[in-house]
C-alpha cells in the first residue's frame, strides 16, 4: 500500500444508530439538492470508455471449447480494500484484462479486506469513505450480477479512489455502466445502512478466513495467484501476465469434471 497514512483511521464506534446517521450522511452529501435525477437505465447510452469491459462475439471455436454443463467455473477473486491504489492497479491490469477473454468460465467475486468490530459494524483502514466505497462495490455486485457490469463500475470508480464515495464519481460511473443509481443507493442505506454493512462484514469474514491481509491479492481456485502491494507485484509465481492467467484459468476449466 502506497498510502499508509492514517492508519485504521477513526477508531469512531458508533453505534447501530449512530453509524446508520453517518452512513446516511455520507450518501446524502451536502450541496446536492438533487439525489436522484437519474434516467432509467434502458435509455442510458453505453460508452466504450477504457475501463469499459467490452463483450466480445463468442468466436467459433471458443463455442466449441465451451460445455457449459459438465464445466465447473473457476473460480477467481480479488480482496481489495476501495480506497487503495493497488486495487486500481491489479483491476486495471490483470483483472478486467483477462476477464474480456474467460468471463464465462470464471466464478468471479469480489471481495474486501476491513476489520469486524464487536457492535456489528466494520472497520476499513482508509476510514468510513473506504467502507462506503467498499459497500457501493459490494451492492454493486449484488444488483448486477454479470461482472460486465458490476466489474466495469468498479474499475471506473477505483481509478478515481481518492473520490469514493463522491456522489458525483458514483453517479458517473454508474451511468456510464448502465446501473440504476437509485437502486445502488437504496441498497446502501437499505435497513438504515445495516444490510450493506451487513453484505460488507460477511465479506471481510471471507477474507480473514482466506488468510488474506493485503489489498491487492489475486486468489484463482482459492489460492493465492499473484499480489500487488506497495505498487508492486509480489508473490506472482506464475507471473503478472495476463495471459498467464488466461492460459492458467483455461487449464482449469478444461479439467476432467
Ligand atoms: C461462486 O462462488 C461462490 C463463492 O464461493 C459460491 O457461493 C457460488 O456457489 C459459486 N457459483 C457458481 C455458479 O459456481
Amino acid at each position: 500500500m502506497e498510502e499508509k497514512r492514517g492508519l485504521y483511521l477513526p477508531a469512531a464506534r458508533p453505534n447501530r444508530r449512530g453509524r446508520s446517521i453517518m452512513l446516511l450522511m455520507m450518501l446524502c452529501f451536502a450541496g446536492y439538492t438533487v439525489w436522484w435525477a437519474v434516467s432509467s437505465p434502458a435509455v442510458v447510452p453505453r460508452p466504450h470508455g477504457p475501463d469499459t469491459v467490452v463483450p466480445h462475439p463468442s468466436t467459433p471455436e471458443v463455442q466449441k471449447q465451451l460445455e457449459p454443463a459438465d464445466r465447473k467455473l473457476v473460480p477467481l477473486e480479488a480482496h481489495i480494500m476501495s480506497k487503495c491504489p493497488d486495487a486500481r492497479d491489479c483491476l486495471r491490469d490483470m483483472i478486467l484484462p483477462a476477464m474480456i477473454h474467460v468471463h464465462e468460465k470464471v466464478n468471479w467475486t469480489l471481495s474486501f479486506i476491513g476489520t469486524p468490530t464487536k457492535n456489528d459494524g466494520v472497520d476499513c483502514r482508509h476510514g468510513p469513505d473506504e467502507c462506503m466505497g467498499n459497500i457501493i462495490e459490494l451492492c454493486a455486485a449484488k444488483l448486477y450480477p454479470d461482472p460486465k457490469i458490476n466489474l466495469g463500475f468498479t474499475m471506473c470508480i477505483t481509478r478515481d479512489w481518492r473520490n469514493i464515495p463522491k456522489r458525483d464519481l458514483i453517479e458517473a460511473c454508474a451511468l456510464e455502466h448502465a446501473i440504476d443509481f437509485q437502486a445502488l443507493n437504496d441498497c446502501a442505506i437499505k435497513e438504515d445502512g445495516a444490510y450493506g454493512v451487513g453484505m460488507l462484514r460477511d465479506s471481510v469474514t471471507r477474507s480473514t478466513e482466506a488468510g488474506v491481509k493485503l489489498s491487492c491479492t489475486v486468489r484463482l481456485n482459492e489460492e493465492v495467484y499473484c499480489i500487488r502491494d506497495g505498487g508492486e507485484w509480489k508473490d506472482c509465481p506464475h507471473g503478472p501476465g495476463v495471459n498467464d492467467l488466461v492460459m492458467n484459468i483455461e487449464k482449469l476449466y478444461q479439467r476432467p469434471a
